[in-house]
């Protein structure tokens, strides 16, 4: 993840609802409304409803995670809003199916959000990021691919297992580093995000499964969030 470019495509966000639209809260028609006209300016920076072989990702200069946070956030959306479900330079592509291709699409052949285009760049965040959206597909019931296939519990499991199996505790007592691979500058640092995302996708699957190794491990991971002093005040 590259800070830069979250805060401009979350400036980006603001300022297209402030000058765009208007929503009146507790209204679910003018809520989605407005984010149907969001997820269509998103899709302007999406080639995967023309080209194969952009499915998953947006175009330049966008990053692989940013596209994992995109779909993440349209899968609530999608559940909340199922009406009015058009999407696409056609108007007939439906946001189901565009999630759905774009959330197998980077599954990788480990099925566990490294597919060989990242495997040189990516961190534990941008795995984390697609970890969440495939978690948030399990918990609103988003149509599963089919049986022989892992679904999205399957999914999320696999990258809390592998960022789990990452965690390093020969320095700093725990955590994760930023980064995966040796080979990337933050490798050399454990951050906030890359922890609190483990954390997250622990705690959730924790509730999701009933499976208190979940928690446990969890509650490891926010301790030394806590004790590392990442994690102050009561959250901040
Ligand atoms: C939907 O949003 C557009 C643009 O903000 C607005 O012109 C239109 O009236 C809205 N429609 C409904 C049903 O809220
Ligand atoms: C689309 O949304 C509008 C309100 O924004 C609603 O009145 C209409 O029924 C929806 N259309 C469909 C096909 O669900
Ligand atoms: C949408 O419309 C275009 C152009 O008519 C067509 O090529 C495409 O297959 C359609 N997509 C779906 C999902 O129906
Ligand atoms: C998903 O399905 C389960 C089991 O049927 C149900 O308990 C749960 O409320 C559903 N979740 C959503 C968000 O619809
Ligand atoms: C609970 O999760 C842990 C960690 O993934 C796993 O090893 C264990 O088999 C699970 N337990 C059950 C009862 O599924």
């Amino acid at each position: 993840m590259k800070l830069g470019a979250k805060l401009i495509s979350t400036l980006f966000l603001l300022t297209t609802m402030a000058n765009a639209l208007s929503i009146k809260a507790g209204d679910v028609d003018s809520v989605c409304n407005a984010t149907a006209q969001v997820i269509k300016g998103t899709l302007n920076y999406y080639g995967g409803l023309k080209n194969p072989a952009q499915v998953g990702v947006f175009y330049d200069p966008y990053y692989w995670w940013e596209a994992g946070e995109g779909w993440g956030g349209m899968i609530i959306n999608w559940q909340f809003c199922k009406n009015n479900d058009t999407y696409g330079p056609n108007n007939n592509d439906t946001l189901e199916s565009i999630l759905y291709d774009a959330l197998m699409s980077q599954r990788g052949s480990g099925n566990d959000y490294i597919p060989s285009s990242q495997s040189l760049t990516e961190g534990n965040d941008d795995q984390a990021f697609w970890g969440l959206a495939v978690l948030e597909a399990a918990e609103r019931n988003f149509t599963n691919p089919p049986e022989k296939e892992p679904g999205w519990l399957a999914l999320s499991q696999a990258v809390f297992n592998t960022m789990w199996a990452r965690w390093d505790t020969e320095n700093c007592g725990g955590g994760l580093r930023w980064q995966i691979f040796t080979w990337n500058k933050g490798y050399d640092y454990k951050n906030t995000i890359s922890n609190s995302c483990l954390f997250h996708i622990g705690a959730r699957l924790a509730r999701y499964t009933s499976n208190d190794t979940y928690a446990e491990t969890a509650t490891t991971v926010y301790k030394w969030l806590l004790g590392s002093g990442f994690v102050v005040d009561n959250g901040r």
